[in-house]
């Protein structure tokens, strides 16, 4: 009995799960679910729990499909040249969305159906016609991972839509880190630990995944 399993079982139950990547890299645990179970009251406890920005990460194929870049090879703008990060390679910010029936993009239930909606575009992204469905810039941080995932990137965004593919979900997963609401800085795993209890969420160590899932 491990906590993967336990991980690949609740994600693939719909239920959020936490997932902290190293100590040695960005040293934050997000808040992660299958972007079609998400409901404004699962976008009012990333705002209210985790407090960090709400983001969706989808495969390589679904970002090639529907043509969407890393935000860092298109900002025309001086301030994307060399945009370098301290704890990895590159950023897998991509666009930022809004479904196209929301009004401002921002409110709980406009963030849910952009969340939702955009998992329902991964079912047959062939034949989706993804402008039609959605606008930028918009409310949702779309994250496009590595086409590898967890063997070529150890993100969140990896971390994430590796545990989407082994629990049998679409390649859509919402992720949010936890910050501490004293000292403004990212949780710490006791104190994440200490929330998944309380909340009876599974809480996994990314070295775990990177074991199991590659
Ligand atoms: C966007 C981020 C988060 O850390 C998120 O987890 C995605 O990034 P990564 O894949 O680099 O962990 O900064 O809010
Ligand atoms: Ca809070
Ligand atoms: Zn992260
Ligand atoms: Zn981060």
């Amino acid at each position: 009995h491990h906590a993967v399993e336990d991980v690949v079982n609740a994600f693939g139950r719909g239920e959020p799960v936490l997932i902290h990547d190293a100590a040695d890299r960005e040293g934050e645990t997000d808040l992660v679910y299958p972007a079609g179970a998400v409901t404004p009251s699962a976008v009012a406890r990333m705002r209210n729990d985790a407090g960090g920005l709400v983001c969706v990460a989808l495969s390589d194929a679904v970002c090639e499909t529907f043509g969407l870049p890393f935000a860092q090879d298109i900002i025309d703008h001086p301030v994307g040249t060399d945009p370098e990060l301290e704890y990895d390679d590159r950023s897998s910010f991509s666009l930022t969305v809004n479904h196209r029936d929301t009004y401002t993009g921002i409110t709980d239930a406009d963030r849910s159906l952009t969340i939702t909606q955009l998992a329902a575009a991964t079912e047959s992204p062939e034949s989706f016609d993804f402008a039609h469905q959605f606008h930028a810039p918009g409310h949702v941080h779309l994250l496009r991972a590595a086409p590898e995932l967890l063997s070529d990137r150890q993100g969140h965004t990896e971390f994430g839509v590796a545990l989407a593919q082994a629990a049998g979900q679409p390649p859509a997963v919402v992720v949010c880190e936890m910050l501490d609401d004293d000292t403004g800085t990212e949780r710490s795993p006791a104190s994440a630990r200490a929330y998944a209890r309380h909340h009876d969420l599974v809480y996994v160590e990314g070295s775990d995944l990177i074991d199991r899932l590659t």
